[in-house]
């Protein structure tokens, strides 16, 4: 029988970082996926294609909007989709060989097949047409990530009613897109489809976008959004749809009840959250614990109820992000190796990459006066930004947030171009436990849009030099 220090099962970012950490510290490691390819719902279905869309379409939106306020006059633009999806696969298909790369390079065993447990250290893999094998490993590593949560009511086909997966490959833009749900990937592919011609309607339960963002963020970046052309409803929920030869008609209610409205669309994309997904791993009969959502139960050490079983990633709690999976991953994979591996979950950035982004670490506004937390505020827009201007690239602004007395950053939320890049700072001094003036004294390169955080942090004093 094959024997392994550590088997991972599931081998997107989560899972296959803590496969090739657990390789560095020479262990020997194998890890599983059902899906044929590595890289998990990120690098497949996720983060990597809707970030080559996001590139691919804002280029076509600035060629057709932005070229000719710098002096640059095109021809007619015209969208070829098939190359854009076509581009958008290579780079999927590109990054998902690198995995495998990577795991030759580490001496990770990857094994195509679908996981099941059988104890703590003994896993049934069906590798498909009724082949299966048993391995025995040590210990357990569980990174099965995620799936889209359905709304009761709508049977999603991929086609009308998509989910993430089926908006990345649409074969052409709907005439009119509804989305339910102004979370992270709803505004990430309205925007792209909106860019591309589609008319994108947003339906929200909350009466505000990015329920879990700085409030003021979310308004002044719902501003930005209607001036690109997305409309919202919010407060809204969906309570059905109908599915026709020519669309769908949603049925709409307001979310404290009252009356309904109905909404034609061509395609409806759900995109209200992500649920853990751990179907057919072999759980119950292990008594693994599991809370009310269905997400994995693990101590500070990332190890379940069971000895011997670990999970990490979007099927334990904590926010769904990619990058938090893989810190998850390096620190599981130290700990099993008797390290003493740790996340900081105060220090994980969000980033909604549109255009402008939206970023954001620690605290927002609400959560320090929900907690009572004495703080100060600085803020810095872009448009006193000399780079930002050159760029034509004003929208949005800066926002730390200190503590009164220590100084100590709590959080920073960045709406702006680049906004993803800008806040890896703050997230460093933050994870260093810096203040404001840190930032504040820190020599920054000029012209570029990084001086706005430097600003930012002056305006946490109340001495701003360019506003
Ligand atoms: P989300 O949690 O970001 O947003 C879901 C939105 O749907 C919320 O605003 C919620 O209030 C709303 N909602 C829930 N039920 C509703 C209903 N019945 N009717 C109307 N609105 C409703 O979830 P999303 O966008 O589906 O993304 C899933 C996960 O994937 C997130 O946890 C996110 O962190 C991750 N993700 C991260 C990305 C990034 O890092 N850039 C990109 C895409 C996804």
């Amino acid at each position: 029988m094959e024997r392994y220090d550590v088997v991972v099962i599931g081998g997107g970012p989560g899972g296959y970082v803590a496969a090739i950490r657990a390789a560095q510290l020479g262990l020997n490691v194998a890890c599983i996926d059902k899906r044929g390819r590595f890289g998990g719902t990120c690098l497949n279905i996720g983060c990597i294609p809707s970030k080559a869309l996001l590139k691919s379409s804002e280029k076509f939106a600035q060629t057709r909007h932005e070229l000719a306020a710098h002096g640059i006059e095109v021809g007619d633009v015209k969208l070829n989709l098939k190359a854009m999806m076509h581009r958008k696969q290579k780079v999927v298909d590109d990054l998902t060989n690198g995995i495998e790369f990577l795991f030759k390079k580490n001496n990770v065993t990857p094994i195509v097949g679908a996981a099941c447990l059988r104890s703590a250290n003994r896993i049934t893999v069906k590798e498909g047409k009724g082949n299966s094998r048993d391995i025995e490993t040590k210990t357990v590593v569980i990174a099965t990530g995620s799936s889209p949560v359905d709304i009761p009511g709508l049977t999603v086909d991929e086609k009308k009613i998509v989910t993430s997966t089926g908006a990345l490959s649409l074969s052409k833009p709907p005439d009119t897109l509804a989305l339910i749900g102004a979370g992270y990937i709803g505004l990430e592919m309205g925007s792209v489809w909106s860019r591309l011609g589609s008319q994108v309607v947003v339906i929200e339960y909350f009466d505000r976008i990015l329920p879990g963002m700085d409030g003021e963020v979310a308004g002044a970046f719902e501003k930005i959004l209607i001036k690109q052309g997305l409309s919202f409803k919010l407060g809204t929920k969906v309570t059905g749809a109908k599915t026709g030869r020519s669309g769908v008609k949603l049925t709409l209610e307001p979310a404290k009840g009252g009356k309904t409205e109905s909404l034609a669309c061509d395609v409806v994309l759900v995109a209200v959250g992500r649920r853990p997904y751990t179907a057919g791993l072999g759980l119950e009969d292990l008594a693994v614990a599991v809370d009310q959502q269905g997400f994995i139960q693990v101590d500070s050490r990332f190890q379940t109820n069971i000895s011997g079983i670990y999970a990490i990633g979007d099927c334990i709690p904590g926010p769904m992000l990619a990058h938090k999976a893989e810190d998850e991953g390096v620190a599981c994979a130290e700990i099993i190796a008797g390290q003493s591996g740790h996340v900081n979950y105060d220090a994980i950035p969000g980033i909604i990459y549109t255009n402008p982004e939206v970023a954001s670490v620690g605290k927002t506004e609400e959560q320090l006066k929900a907690e009572g937390i004495d703080y100060r505020v600085g803020k810095f827009p872009f448009s006193a930004n000399g780079r930002a201007r050159c760029n034509r690239a004003t929208e949005g602004f800066v926002k730390i947030l200190a503590d009164a007395k220590t100084d100590r950053i709590l959080g920073g939320h960045v709406l702006g171009d680049d906004a993803g890049s800008l806040i890896a700072e703050i997230v460093s001094v933050m994870e260093f436990g810096g203040s404001a003036e840190d930032i504040a004294r820190t020599c920054h390169g000029h012209p570029t849009l990084s001086e706005s955080v430097k600003e930012a942090a002056l305006a946490v004093a109340g001495r701003p030099i360019h506003i």
